[in-house]
């Protein structure tokens, strides 16, 4: 089995990666990063986006965008389901994090699903807790659950959000503030490029 491992040449290349990926995580049509979202990325630079292709069917994509000047914003990543485990989610991710480099970002930033926290654990990405509750002026509420260091905390926009350093995969203290406060939490993972 031959799996080629490239940067998009044309929008239909783009098209079809989307698709691939909406396919497989079951994207909303509502989803924010839309096919347009990734169009318009891949006319501004389409190293942002790497297609895994054996023959001429896509297997794998990652999708990702710039989130500031030194961040690389991974939003979708999936491999075929036929083709797992074998080392293609890794070759993407090491194939973005390249991009990333030539593109001078100095980290890579991606909110995993939890499905694919190990994957990211075995990849060298570090997990940080993120905790967002409904309603302004929470924080302590959300503090008074977290013995961790508070690495950024935001309210005033309807929400009160913390990232919390959790030192690793913490899914014991997730359940808590997800049952105790019914907060929405996710794993954001990171991974500082060395250039
Ligand atoms: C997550 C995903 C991209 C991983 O792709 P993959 O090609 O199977 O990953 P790799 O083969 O490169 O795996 C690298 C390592 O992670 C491990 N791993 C991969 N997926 C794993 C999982 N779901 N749970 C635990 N370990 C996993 C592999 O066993 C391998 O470990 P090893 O180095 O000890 O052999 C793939 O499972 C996928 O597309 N899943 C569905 C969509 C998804 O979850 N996308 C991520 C959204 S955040």
């Amino acid at each position: 089995m031959s799996i080629s491992i490239k940067t998009p040449n044309t929008e239909s290349e783009v098209i079809e990666a989307y698709n691939f990926v909406k396919d497989i995580l079951k994207l909303p049509e509502d989803h924010p990063r839309n096919l347009h979202f990734y169009i318009n990325v891949f006319y501004k630079e389409p190293k942002y986006i790497v297609i895994a292709k054996e023959k001429d069917e896509v297997v794998g994509a990652v999708l990702s965008s710039e989130q500031d000047e030194n961040t690389l914003l991974v939003g979708e990543l999936a491999v075929d389901q036929k083709v797992r485990k074998i080392g293609l989610g890794s070759k993407l991710m090491n194939e973005i994090e390249q991009s990333a480099r030539i593109l001078k970002k100095k980290q890579v930033l991606l909110g995993a699903l939890n499905t694919a926290e190990k994957f990211y654990m075995k990849i060298g990405y570090v997990p940080k807790l993120f905790v967002q509750l409904s309603g302004n002026n929470r924080l302590d509420e959300i503090k008074s659950h977290i013995s961790d260091k508070i690495e950024w905390e935001n309210t005033g926009d309807g929400f009160s959000k913390v990232i919390v350093d959790t030192k690793g995969v913490n899914k014991k203290l997730q359940r808590n503030i997800q049952e105790e406060l019914n907060a929405h939490t996710q794993y954001l993972f990171s991974k500082n490029l060395i250039q």
